[in-house]
């Protein structure tokens, strides 16, 4: 595994990953039963975007920097935002909250949060993310195994899925886990990350996800066209189960991305799959 977070750290991708699972959250909490959060690939927790590896790329200059600076930025950032202030109070944007803190930040009394990590250095990271939140466990397991295992156990479900794509098999398994996991809970709320670089990947994706049977919301932002499959154009997230009332919120964040930090040519849409 080569892959770390730490180089893309606060890049757009993020920014709509991000600000799609804090409306995620809060959407989810308005109903006071406890919830259980499942993060398959959490990375480190957190993330000092003047440290070497996320300076090396520079991405979050195209992302973070570029979202704290505008002033047109819709409110569907407002929760991201104000996490990236809670965690630089000195001001600026140095650190910058990977999945792991905008969740356990937010645990109420009785929710769970299990977080699977594979890495050696990124699961050591984790666990000191995590270490003041009594309901948060750090897991240095493969994070599909633990969701179907969490899928099992009753009560409300949320599985954040966030694969690096470095695998030829990541696709199949996120379709795998998801069918696994709706048929022990078809309520769960399921939210995948996807890279877009072509149209066919996207289409076969949306395709192996079908039979799982729930209701998918899809949003996606392109930064540019489709053109060159060896790219990333933009990304997607593909949610099952998503409460309802999001489409607009969600319209907003991806528009402003495809917009504010894409080419002419990108486009921000949310939709259904389904009939
Ligand atoms: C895209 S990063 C996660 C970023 C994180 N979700 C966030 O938003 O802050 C993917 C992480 O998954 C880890 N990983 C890869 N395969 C895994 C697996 N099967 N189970 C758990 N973690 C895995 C990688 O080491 C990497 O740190």
């Amino acid at each position: 595994m080569n892959y770390r977070h730490a180089f893309h750290a606060g890049n757009f991708a993020d920014l709509v990953k991000h600000a799609t699972l804090t409306l995620l959250l809060e959407a989810l909490r308005t109903d006071p039963s406890p919830l259980t959060i499942v993060d398959t690939h959490a990375g480190a927790g957190g993330y000092d975007l003047d440290g070497e590896l996320a300076r090396r790329t520079g991405e979050a200059a195209q992302g973070i920097f570029r979202l704290m600076a505008a002033d047109d930025a819709p409110v569907a950032f407002d929760t991201l935002k104000a996490a990236i202030r809670a965690g630089n109070p000195g001001g600026g944007v140095r650190f910058y909250p990977g999945s792991p803190s905008l969740i356990s930040t937010g645990l109420r009394r009785g929710d769970r949060y299990v977080a699977c990590e594979l890495r050696d250095d990124d699961a050591t990271l984790l666990g000191q993310t995590l270490a003041p939140f009594p309901g948060a466990t750090a897991l240095q397991s493969d994070g599909f195994e633990v969701a179907r295992r969490e899928a099992g156990k009753g009560g409300r479900l949320f599985i954040l899925i966030d694969p690096p794509f470095e695998r030829g098999d990541d696709y199949a398994r996120i379709a795998e886990t998801m069918a696994a996991a709706l048929l022990l809970d078809p309520d769960a709320c399921i939210a995948v990350w996807l890279p877009l670089k072509d149209l066919e990947t996207f289409d076969a994706f949306l395709r192996a996800v079908e039979p799982a049977g729930a209701d998918m919301l899809v949003a996606e932002s392109r930064l540019k066209p489709l053109t060159d499959p060896m790219k990333m154009n933009g990304c997607a997230m593909v949610i099952a189960n998503a409460p309802a009332g999001l489409e607009s919120s969600l319209t907003d964040v991806c528009l402003w991305v495809a917009r504010r930090l894409g080419e002419p040519g990108g486009k921000g849409d949310v939709w259904r799959t389904g009939p």
